[in-house]
């Protein structure tokens, strides 16, 4: 693909986050907002779906202007907009495909609509504007972890925009089980940042946690796991003992990242890629990112820590790639809330 210079407006609205950001050339990112809901649904336990998209409604207008102002452009400077199309809530995932609509419709530039997972394996090729020397950018084939709180599958990619899905998992996404373990032991929403902290003052080895192995598959399933976490739960309880969170977290956390980096290096090794990349919101986390950064087979790409969880910078990015192929969708353009990748 011939990389040409581009500036795309992303907009990203799928879940509990409105994010705008702009992004040059697919990889330097000038501006990117997030607007965090994080704090509306925790009362909930989890995303409140109603709530999400009223929310973004409340905020889209001002997260895409401050996204143009901080890389200090008008709407004039961009060459395209890209938005989430899905997967995502549906009610939420309107939001921004109908800001994103009035924005080129004015301008008569290009609207791309953006698969969520695909943004988050882009988000491996972001930096920051101001880094000196740009990161090199992931070389393929390439073997892609996408790790989220809705999705857990390992991708195969010959080139950008190429996916083929070697595996998934079967039950609970890694980040779903980050959240509903959180809640059995009694820590805050979202779990996947509220396990890690627990864990930092845990022993990994204190529980035998199970690893699931679904040999010959590319696949992986966390509700076996999550399932001996509530049986241990319920014995501490029976005995009236103090539940050791810290231990619980950090035997919790050890057996998932485990299970993920197992299966994903083994899957490096078949088909011989060039680089790992590994994204989505449980990329933000330490222990799984020092575990494959600490590995010296593969080049291994992690995005930056806060571009690890939603945000539009990802979705720019993807969008450059799709701009350069050629690709723009009509103005009916409709979203998909069950758009599988590949
Ligand atoms: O990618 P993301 O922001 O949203 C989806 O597309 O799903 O991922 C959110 C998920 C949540 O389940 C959250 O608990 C998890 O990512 N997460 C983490 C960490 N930070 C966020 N999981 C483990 N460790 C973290 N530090
Ligand atoms: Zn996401």
């Amino acid at each position: 693909m011939d990389l040409k210079p581009a500036r795309i407006l992303g907009i990203e609205s799928s879940c509990d986050e409105t994010a705008a950001s702009v992004v040059e050339n697919g990889r330097s990112i000038l501006s990117s907002v997030v607007a965090t809901q994080i704090e509306l649904h925790a009362k909930y336990g989890g995303v409140f779906p109603e709530v999400a998209s009223r929310q973004h409604i409340r905020t889209i207008y001002a997260v895409i202007d401050e996204a143009l102002q901080q890389a200090h452009m008008g709407l004039t400077d961009v060459d395209a907009v890209a938005v989430t199309r899905g997967p995502g809530l549906a009610g939420s995932l309107v939001v921004g495909v109908n800001a994103a609509k009035g924005l080129v419709l004015g301008r008569n530039i290009p609207l791309i609509g953006i698969n969520h997972l695909e943004g988050h394996i882009c988000s491996a090729w972001l930096y920051h504007a101001d880094t000196s020397r740009p990161p090199e950018a992931p070389k393929f084939p390439l073997l892609a972890l996408l790790v989220s709180g809705g999705h857990t599958e390992l991708n195969l990619m010959t080139d950008y925009l190429q996916y083929r899905r070697l595996g998934a998992t079967l039950d609970d996404a890694a980040g779903e089980a980050f959240d509903k373990v959180a809640r059995l032991i009694g820590l805050p929403y979202p779990g996947g940042p509220s396990i890690q902290k627990a864990a930092a003052d845990g022993d990994p080895e204190a529980f035998k946690f199970p690893r699931s192995r679904l040999d010959g598959t590319w696949n992986f399933s966390f509700s076996g796991l999550k399932t001996a976490v509530l049986r241990v739960v319920r014995e501490l309880e029976k005995t009236n003992r103090i539940l050791p969170v810290n231990d619980l977290a950090a035997s919790f956390q050890a057996a998932v990242v485990d299970s993920l980096f197992t299966k994903t290096m083994k899957a490096a090794r078949e088909f011989e890629v060039k680089s790992v990349v590994v994204a989505g919101g449980v990329s933000a986390n330490r222990a799984l990112r020092d575990t494959f950064l600490h590995q010296s087979e593969f080049p291994v790409h992690i995005p930056p820590l806060s571009f690890c969880t939603d945000n539009a910078a990802m979705i720019a990015s993807a969008g450059y790639f799709h701009y350069m192929a050629g690709h723009k969708d009509p103005l009916d353009l409709d979203v998909l809330p069950n758009w599988p990748l590949s």
